[in-house]
């Protein structure tokens, strides 16, 4: 009735903006990622304890956190013939949570293998896809390593809408992402609201659906070659698209800030100069640069010289696994 799991958060190479149904959390488009190594969430899971508890790095979850960490558990346990129980849950991150990478995805990702397990039921990565998607859209590309990616689906269930690896960890292990932490504060809008808010004003939002779709099977091509240029132009172009349709959102939502701008404009120069480098920016002002081992204590420098506060190296991470150690 106890299980623990590890997952790694992932960062959206082709990005997921704008659910068409916020109870499920299903997407309008698909999208693709990376899953990141070495940063890490561990949760352990435990049924049939007297009453429900939920604990996220040394704090007690409260509001929509918990609701969302006892939802997934309330489909684990309908999943099952037992009488599960009340579930305790305690899970930490090695990551600073300002860095603007969501924990949540590793956070959920951990849970849905920890709770599949905990409740007996076998290791089956559609099932804790799906299952990690109603914690928080993008977990569900957390389950597995390497490049994955959230086949938005078609079905009102939800029920083909998960995360498929395409190329595991060891494919390309010469990728590298430098997140630039440039600012440790919590965003104004948090990505939930801001997604919602672009859906239903953004006069942009219809084609930034039908290009994203479109860029998903491209990302893939460059991937499969290994065309660290091509894949780093897709990744911009989709970053700023992203962006460009919440900035069209009436109010319009601006994520950047002077930091973010500044450094894109230093990162143009040294790609001008032949350093192989380009970014990412999710709901937030820190981007994730892109770039191969060769380069990236270029790009570490890039980011300390436009006033990083953090500098966090990644690698190519691998599936989210069970852990023997429990968190109790
Ligand atoms: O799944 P959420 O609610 O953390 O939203 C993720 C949204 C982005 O990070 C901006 C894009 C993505 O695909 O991860």
């Amino acid at each position: 009735m106890k299980a623990t799991a590890l997952a790694h958060p992932n960062i959206a190479l082709v990005k997921y903006w704008g659910k068409r149904d916020d109870a499920l959390i299903l997407p309008h488009q698909s999208s693709l990622s990376l899953t990141l190594s070495p940063l890490s969430v561990t949760t352990t899971v435990e049924f049939g304890v007297p009453t429900d508890a939920v604990e996220i790095n040394g704090h007690t979850s409260k509001g929509s956190e918990r609701e969302r960490v006892l939802r997934l558990l309330e489909s684990v346990r309908a999943q099952t013939k037992d009488a599960l129980g009340p579930a305790k849950v305690v899970s930490r991150g090695d990551f600073p949570m300002a860095a603007g990478l969501a924990s949540s995805a590793a956070g959920f990702a951990a849970l849905a293998v920890a709770g599949r397990a905990a409740a007996g039921l076998p290791s089956d990565a559609r099932a804790a896809s799906i299952l990690a998607r109603l914690g928080s859209g993008s977990a569900c590309r957390s389950v597995e390593g390497g490049f994955c990616e959230w086949q938005r689906g078609e079905r009102p269930d939800g029920d083909d809408s998960f995360a498929v690896q395409r190329f595991d960890a060891a494919h390309w292990p010469d990728l590298r992402m430098v997140v630039a932490v440039l600012d440790r504060g919590e965003k104004d809008v948090k990505s939930r609201d801001g997604m919602k808010q672009t859906v239903e004003t953004s006069p942009y939002y219809a084609a930034w659906v039908r290009d994203a779709e479109e860029e998903v099977p491209r990302a893939r091509a460059h991937i499969a070659r290994r065309d660290l240029q091509a894949l780093g132009e897709l990744c911009e172009r989709n970053a700023w698209r992203m962006h460009s349709t919440s900035l069209a959102a009436d109010p319009p939502l601006c994520y950047l800030n002077a930091g973010t701008l500044g450094l894109i404009q230093h990162l143009r120069e040294h790609r001008k100069k032949g350093i192989p480098v380009w970014f990412t920016l999710d709901a937030g002002p820190n981007p994730v640069l892109l770039t191969d081992a060769a380069n990236e204590v270029a790009a570490e420098a890039l980011a300390r010289a436009c006033g990083a506060l953090d500098v966090i190296r990644c690698v190519p991470g691998g599936d989210a696994v069970l852990k023997q150690e429990h968190l109790f």
